[in-house]
Parts: C-alpha cells; sequence; structure tokens
C-alpha cells in the first residue's frame, strides 16, 4: 500500500494515518524516506500515542470521525472493521455519528472513515486503505458506494488474499482501495467518469502476487454507475457485467417467495422425525437454514403443523411470515456458506428464514431449481450480485433471467426430476454428470463463450479462494 502512495508523494505532501495504532503503516512510510515531519497519526486510543511519537512524527490522540482536523494530501491506513451492531462505540456516539454522516447511513466504522478520509482530503488527494469489500454490493452501502464514485476517481481496487486476516479474525474479505480525490469544481460531474479507467485487480492468492497480479482489468468508472444500485466489480467480464446491466428479465419476475418461520428457539419448536414419527397428523418437516444439499435431501427437523398456535403464545420470538406459501412445493435454498444450493420443497412441510421460491406452475419450479444450482448462478451469486456468506431471497431475486427456449426446459426439466428421484432412493447418488448438463444449457442459453465457461467452472471449483 506504501508503495502505491509513493509516487504522490512530493517533499510538500501531508500524509494522514487516521487510525493509526501500532504505525505499520506509518514505519513503512519513513523506511521509504519519507521525512517524518510530513506524517500526522491518528488514534483514539491514548495508549497508542507514545509509540508513534517516538517515531519522530505528529501523533494526535483524537476521535477521528467526530474530531475536525486540517486537509492532507495522502491518507493511508487500515481502518477498524466494526458493525453497527458490534460497535460499542457507535452505539455510544450514535446520535454525533448520525449528524455527520446520516447521508450514507451508519452501517459499518470502515465505511464512515472512507467518507471521513475523502472529506479530508485536498482536491487530487490520494486515498489508500485496506477495508473489507462486503460493501461492494450489499444494498445498504448504496449511497456510500455513490459517495465514493461522486467524488473519486477509483484508481485502483485490488481483492486482497482472503487469508490475509485468519489469524485473527473469520472469513473477513478485503480489498485495498485506492482513490483520487475530484476537483471540488467538478464535484457532482460524472462525464469524467467515462474517461477514467480503474484499475481493476481480481482476488491474489497469495501476498506474493501484489506486485505482478495475474487478473487485472481496465474498466472506465462510468461502468460502476451503470450498475444496479451501483454495485462494484472486480474480475468479471463485460459480457458479464451487460448482462447484469441490462437483464433480459429478472428471475423475480417469474419466482415468489421470502423467508417463512423463524422460531426464536429452535430447541424448542423443533423435533428430530424420531420423536415425531407416533403423531404425523400434528408435526411437518421443517425446511431451515444450514443445509446444503442441492436438488433433494430430507429434511431432519419437525415442527407442529399449528404454528399459529406457538405465534400465538409466543407472539415476541416465534415470527411467521409470508404465510400464503406455507404447505406448497416450492425451492428452498441453503442460507449461508459461500456456495449456496437450491433443494426441492415437497408440498405439506414449512420452512425458516433462508430463501424460498413458489411459482405459478411445475415447469418453473423444476427449471429453477436447475437454473438456481447451475455454475453459472454460483457464479452470478458470489461475484457480482452479492459478494457475501449469506443468501437472501431478495438478491436472488435479481438474477438475470432469460426464457428457455421449449427444448431447453424440457431437457432441464427431464434432468432435475432424475435427479430428485434418483436422491430420494439414494441420497448419496451422484448426479455430477447430469448437473454438468444442466451447466452446459444454461451457459449456451446465456451465450457463454467457451473461455468464460472455463472461467467460470474455476471460480465455482474454488470458490471459497477465489470469491
Ligand atoms: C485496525 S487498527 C489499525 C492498525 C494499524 N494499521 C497498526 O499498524 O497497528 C485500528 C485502529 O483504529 C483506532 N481507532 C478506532 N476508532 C477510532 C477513531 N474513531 N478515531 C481514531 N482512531 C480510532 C484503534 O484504536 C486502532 O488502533
Amino acid at each position: 500500500m506504501v508503495d502505491l502512495v509513493l509516487p504522490f508523494i512530493t517533499n510538500k505532501s501531508e500524509i494522514l494515518d487516521p487510525s493509526a495504532g501500532d504505525g505499520i503503516f506509518i514505519k513503512a512510510l519513513i523506511d521509504r524516506g519519507v521525512n517524518t515531519s510530513q506524517i500526522t497519526g491518528h488514534d483514539i486510543n491514548s495508549e497508542k500515542i507514545q509509540s508513534l511519537l517516538e517515531l519522530g512524527i505528529h501523533a494526535r490522540c483524537t476521535d477521528t470521525l467526530l474530531e475536525d482536523y486540517p486537509l492532507k494530501d495522502i491518507i493511508i491506513g487500515n481502518p477498524p472493521y466494526k458493525s453497527r451492531r458490534k460497535s460499542i462505540y457507535m452505539k455510544i456516539n450514535r446520535k454525533e455519528l448520525e449528524k455527520r454522516y446520516y447521508f450514507i447511513g451508519l452501517y459499518n466504522l470502515y465505511s464512515l472513515f472512507i467518507v471521513n478520509a475523502i472529506q479530508h482530503m485536498k482536491s487530487k488527494g490520494i486515498l489508500c486503505f485496506i477495508v473489507e469489500d462486503a460493501f461492494f454490493t450489499n444494498r445498504y452501502y448504496r449511497r456510500f458506494r455513490e459517495f465514493i464514485l461522486n467524488n473519486t476517481y477509483i484508481l485502483e481496487i485490488k481483492l486482497a488474499p482472503w487469508r490475509l486476516f485468519h489469524r485473527s479474525q473469520a472469513d473477513v474479505r478485503t480489498a485495498i482501495l485506492t482513490l483520487k480525490k475530484k476537483d471540488q469544481e467538478n464535484y457532482q460531474e460524472y462525464h469524467g467518469d467515462k474517461k477514467h479507467i480503474m484499475r481493476l485487480i481480481d482476488r491474489l492468492a497469495s501476498e506474493k502476487e501484489y506486485k505482478n497480479p495475474p487478473k487485472v482489468q481496465n474498466v472506465p468508472q462510468i461502468e460502476y454507475r451503470k450498475m444496479p444500485d451501483h454495485k462494484f466489480f472486480v474480475g468479471v467480464p463485460l459480457s458479464i457485467i451487460r448482462l447484469i446491466q441490462n437483464p433480459p428479465a429478472r428471475f423475480g419476475d417469474i419466482a415468489k417467495g421470502g423467508t417463512g418461520i423463524s422460531t426464536g428457539n429452535d430447541d424448542k419448536y423443533l423435533r428430530p422425525a424420531l420423536e415425531v414419527e407416533s403423531d404425523p397428523e400434528s408435526w411437518v418437516g421443517f425446511y431451515k437454514s444450514g443445509q446444503r444439499t442441492p436438488y433433494y435431501y430430507k429434511t431432519p427437523y419437525f415442527i407442529e403443523k399449528n404454528y399459529q398456535k406457538n405465534a400465538e403464545a409466543d407472539p415476541k420470538n416465534f415470527l411467521v411470515r409470508n404465510e400464503q406459501f406455507y404447505f406448497k412445493e416450492g425451492i428452498t435454498c441453503s442460507s449461508v456458506g459461500r456456495k449456496f444450493s437450491a433443494a426441492y420443497l415437497p408440498p405439506g412441510n414449512l420452512f425458516g428464514v433462508n430463501a424460498n421460491f413458489f411459482f405459478d406452475n411445475e415447469d418453473d419450479l423444476y427449471y429453477s431449481l436447475g437454473y438456481l444450482n447451475s455454475k453459472l448462478v454460483q457464479y452470478l451469486a458470489r461475484k457480482v450480485i452479492h459478494r457475501s456468506n449469506i443468501i437472501a431471497t431478495s438478491f436472488l431475486k435479481e438474477m438475470p433471467f432469460r426464457t428457455p427456449s421449449i427444448e431447453q426446459k424440457s431437457e432441464v426439466i427431464a434432468i432435475v426430476k432424475d435427479i430428485i428421484n434418483s436422491l430420494k432412493n439414494n441420497p448419496n447418488y451422484n448426479f455430477v454428470p447430469e448437473a454438468e448438463r444442466i451447466d452446459e444449457i444454461i451457459f449456451n442459453l446465456y451465450g457463454i463463450s467457451n473461455k468464460l465457461k472455463r472461467e467460470i467452472t474455476g471460480f465455482c471449483e474454488k470458490i471459497i479462494d477465489f470469491a
């Protein structure tokens, strides 16, 4: 990161690390020959200040997000990542933070640090931060992404190796953002976004690849503006991007659905099959989060058919949503995990807070099961539409949906029915060859080139490393 900003540093530049901690960035700047008098470090934790001062820089114990400071030429650092739910600081200072950052919403500390840094940069100043990359696609961050696009040129986004922080935190995927503040006069000017080319570097396998990254893409900034909700993408070919920007239709046009029952206490309300065998009239299967078996599985959980009784007795915790779909035949999806899967939801059952879909006719249901489990959808979901390990009805409904020909549709339906029947007889049935045939049909329907097919297949095989 220090090497990224060095070319912009002159002997007049004023440089800030707004959350300096132990001063890793500052030490690296000094090692590269930057004059200590040009560097300032902030930290809210007074214990960090003495060692920062010992480096010979200006160090201030201050709350960067709430106290003012002079404009800077270069801002570099690793701000804290804490969500609004986890940050005590955000709870305590909510009112003050809201006054300053209401226009992007208070979702996470790192987004506030980025906005604060952009506000405190001189025109054409450079920002280089390593932050979580969940904001690229999450809809809560729409206004934040728009703020970045309005106020800066994105020079580079680099998806850092995903194991970078694994010693300290689980599954935090990060990106290194290098931004240049737009001219104040051209503040709201989109025009520059057509000409400005961003350098987008796909997920690196290891830190060794920083210098010569294998997958680099040069894309005009205007492409981010054209994305629904201004989603940021990295390493996605333009043919796929066009599909997302101008979808023929969306999956939500043929599928309805949503979440179902949140019991608030699964131990209290759910039973294993063995315990309810003797009373099949009163208990039904409950399809809830956690299952990652595509196409078909038997749920191990059962719930009382008379769910209304439980909702009335425990209205604060036992929550009932989308009742119109209860006991219907549909599709039930896994709820967490980088890989996601869709399985047949037999009629007569209930479902939990995972994503569930229902259709006007059976053909659409079986076709959709093949479509949702296809590699193309897996890739679109994880790489373009929602970079996280959550699967929600809302963003699956956003999936671009192209109507198949009668032949394509009936072939997919026949294969899906075959897989389901085989899995009913043998839960370990190997359906890979059939699933590959469905992949091929879906790839062809969407006009995916052979090269891209290989890329998508590679991504799906190593989704944990490359998502
Ligand atoms: C992820 S650490 C930065 C680590 C740093 N790069 C290093 O070399 O140690 C984040 C730092 O931000 C500081 N911090 C958190 N909230 C802050 C705030 N509102 N203002 C200033 N510093 C803050 C924390 O005390 C912590 O030292």
